[in-house]
C-alpha cells in the first residue's frame, strides 16, 4: 500500500536517487546494520533467531556486494533501501525486521561518519608517507645551496633541504587538521531515529561499541542534522590540496628549460602529440590544478548546509558527492606527490650556479654593516646604492672597487668582499629554524622525531 495515488514522475525519480553514487557507502551500511541487529536482539526486540536470519542475509548481501554480482533495481532510491530489499529476498519477511528502531536519517549519518573517519585516517598514513619521502629527499640533498625566493624574484640562498622541509610542516599542520574530523566523528548518530529518538528500550551504547564510537552524539536531532564532519574534512583536504598545489608549481617552474632545477622521472611525465622533444612535468601540473576543485567541494557544501532548518533535509543528500570527488582527488593526489618526489632528481650545478648569484648577499652586506654600528635602515640604503652602482656599470657587487665602496660608506672594508663569499652566506643563517647546515640538521632531527610519535 502506497500514500500516493500516482506513481513518481520518472524526472523525480532519476533527481532523487543517490544510488549511483551512495552504493560505495555499502561496507559501511552493512556493518551498522550488523551491530543494529545484535543490538535489537540483545535488547529483546527481535528474537534471537530473527538476528540469526538478518546476520547470514547481511553477510550474503556483502558478499554480492564485495564480488560485484549485486543486481541493483530501478526502484532502490539508495543503498539503504537497496540492501534491505535484497535482505528481504533472500530471508524474507523477517529482513523488514531490521529497520526496527531506526531510520534512514541516523542510518545515513552513521555511514557517513564511518566513511568520513576511515577517509581520514587514510589521509594522515598517506601524509605520513609523503612526509617520509621529504625527510629523505631533505637529507639527500642537504647542502644543496639554491636560491630562495620572495615574489619569484632572488631573495636569498638556502639549501634546498631547507626548502623541502618547509614543505614537511605543512603537511603535518594538515595531519592534524584530519586529526580533528576523528574526533568530529567519535559519537555515534544511529539511535535517533528520524529525529526525535525511538520507541524501543535501544543500548545506543552497545552499537557504538561495536562499531568503534566512543560514545553516542546526546541529542538525537543534531545527530540528524550534523555534518559538520564531512565539512571538516573538506576544509582539511582543501587546505592539503592547496599545499600540493604549491609544490606541484614549483616542479613546474623547476623543471623548466629556464631554472632546470630539477627532472621529474621518465614515468612521471608524458610527451608531446606533435612535438617529439618534449618532456612535460604533466603530474606536478595536476597537482596545481586539483586543489581548487576540492576548495570548490568545501564551498559547495557550505552552501547546501547554509540555513538549512533542523533537522534532515533532503539537500542533505548533496553532501555525497562532494566529499567522495574529495576523497578520490585528494588521496590520488597525495600518492602522486609522493611518487613524483622520490622518484626526481635535481640538477646540483644549476641550484648553485644560480645560488652564486651575488645580490643574493645584499642582506648579508647590510648586517655587516649593521655589525659596525650603522643602524640598519640606513646600511639598507648604503646597500641599495651598491647594488645601483654595480647594476647600471654591467658589473656585480665584487666587481667594485675599494675607492667605490668607500665613496658609499667609509666602513666598507676588505671584509666586503669576503662576505660576498657564497658559502658564508647560508652558514651565517644560525638564527632557530634558519638555513644554516647546523640549524637544518636540527630541523630534520625535529622533523624524524614528530614523524615517529605519530
Ligand atoms: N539517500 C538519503 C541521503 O543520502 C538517505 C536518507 C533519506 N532520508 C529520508 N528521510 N528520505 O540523504
Amino acid at each position: 500500500m502506497s500514500r500516493f495515488s500516482l506513481p513518481p514522475d520518472p524526472v523525480f525519480v532519476t533527481l532523487n536517487a543517490s544510488i549511483g553514487f551512495d552504493w560505495r557507502l555499502y561496507p559501511y551500511d552493512v556493518e551498522q546494520s550488523r551491530a543494529h541487529a545484535t543490538m535489537l536482539a540483545s535488547a529483546g526486540i527481535i528474537t534471537d533467531a530473527d538476528r540469526d536470519e538478518l546476520l547470514k542475509g547481511l553477510d550474503r548481501v556483502q558478499a554480492e556486494l564485495d564480488a560485484n554480482e549485486f543486481k541493483f533495481l530501478d526502484d532502490d532510491e539508495d543503498i539503504h533501501m537497496a540492501v534491505e530489499r535484497r535482505l528481504t529476498e533472500i530471508v524474507g519477511p523477517v529482513g523488514g525486521k531490521l529497520h526496527t528502531a531506526r531510520s534512514r536519517n541516523d542510518q545515513v549519518a552513521t555511514d557517513m561518519a564511518m566513511f568520513t573517519r576511515a577517509h581520514a585516517l587514510r589521509a594522515i598514513e598517506a601524509l605520513q608517507d609523503l612526509q617520509t619521502v621529504l625527510v629523505r629527499v631533505a637529507e639527500a640533498h642537504l647542502d644543496w645551496p639554491m636560491p630562495g625566493y620572495t615574489h619569484l624574484q632572488r631573495a636569498q640562498p638556502v639549501y634546498l633541504s631547507h626548502h623541502l622541509l618547509a614543505y614537511f610542516w605543512m603537511f603535518k599542520r594538515d595531519a592534524a587538521r584530519f586529526e580533528l574530523v576523528l574526533g568530529g566523528t567519535s559519537e555515534l548518530p544511529l539511535g535517533a531515529g528520524a529525529l526525535a529518538g525511538v520507541n524501543f528500550p535501544t543500548d545506543r551504547r552497545l552499537v557504538a561499541s561495536e562499531l568503534g564510537f566512543a560514545g553516542v552524539v546526546p541529542n538525537s536531532i543534531d545527530a540528524v542534522s550534523n555534518r559538520d564532519f564531512v565539512l571538516d574534512y573538506l576544509n582539511a583536504a582543501a587546505t592539503c590540496a592547496t599545499h600540493l598545489s604549491r609544490l606541484g608549481a614549483e616542479i613546474v617552474l623547476w623543471s623548466s628549460e629556464e631554472f632546470g632545477f630539477c627532472e621529474v622521472r621518465d614515468d612521471w611525465a608524458s610527451s608531446s602529440s606533435i612535438m617529439p622533444q618534449k618532456k612535460n612535468p604533466d603530474a606536478a601540473e595536476l597537482l596545481r590544478a586539483k586543489a581548487p576543485r576540492i576548495v570548490a567541494h568545501l564551498s559547495g557544501l557550505h552552501g547546501v548546509m547554509h540555513a538549512l532548518p533542523l533537522t534532515y533535509n533532503k539537500d542533505m543528500q548533496e553532501d555525497k558527492e562532494h566529499l567522495f570527488d574529495t576523497v578520490d582527488t585528494l588521496e590520488l593526489t597525495l600518492a602522486a606527490a609522493r611518487g613524483m618526489l622520490e622518484s626526481m632528481t635535481f640538477k646540483r650545478e644549476r641550484l648553485a650556479a644560480a645560488a652564486t648569484d651575488e645580490m643574493l648577499a645584499a642582506v648579508d652586506v647590510a648586517d655587516m654593516l649593521v655589525k659596525r654600528g650603522i643602524p640598519f635602515r640606513q646600511s639598507h640604503g648604503i646597500v641599495a646604492g651598491l647594488v645601483r652602482t654595480a647594476v647600471e656599470s654591467g658589473r656585480v657587487l665584487s666587481q667594485l672597487t675599494p675607492e667605490e665602496l668607500r665613496e658609499h660608506s667609509e666602513v666598507l672594508d676588505d671584509d666586503f668582499y669576503a662576505v660576498l663569499s657564497q658559502g658564508a652566506w647560508l652558514e651565517s643563517k644560525e638564527s632557530e629554524g634558519g638555513t644554516s647546515l647546523a640549524r637544518v640538521r636540527e630541523q630534520l632531527a625535529h622533523a624524524k622525531a614528530a614523524l615517529d610519535q605519530t
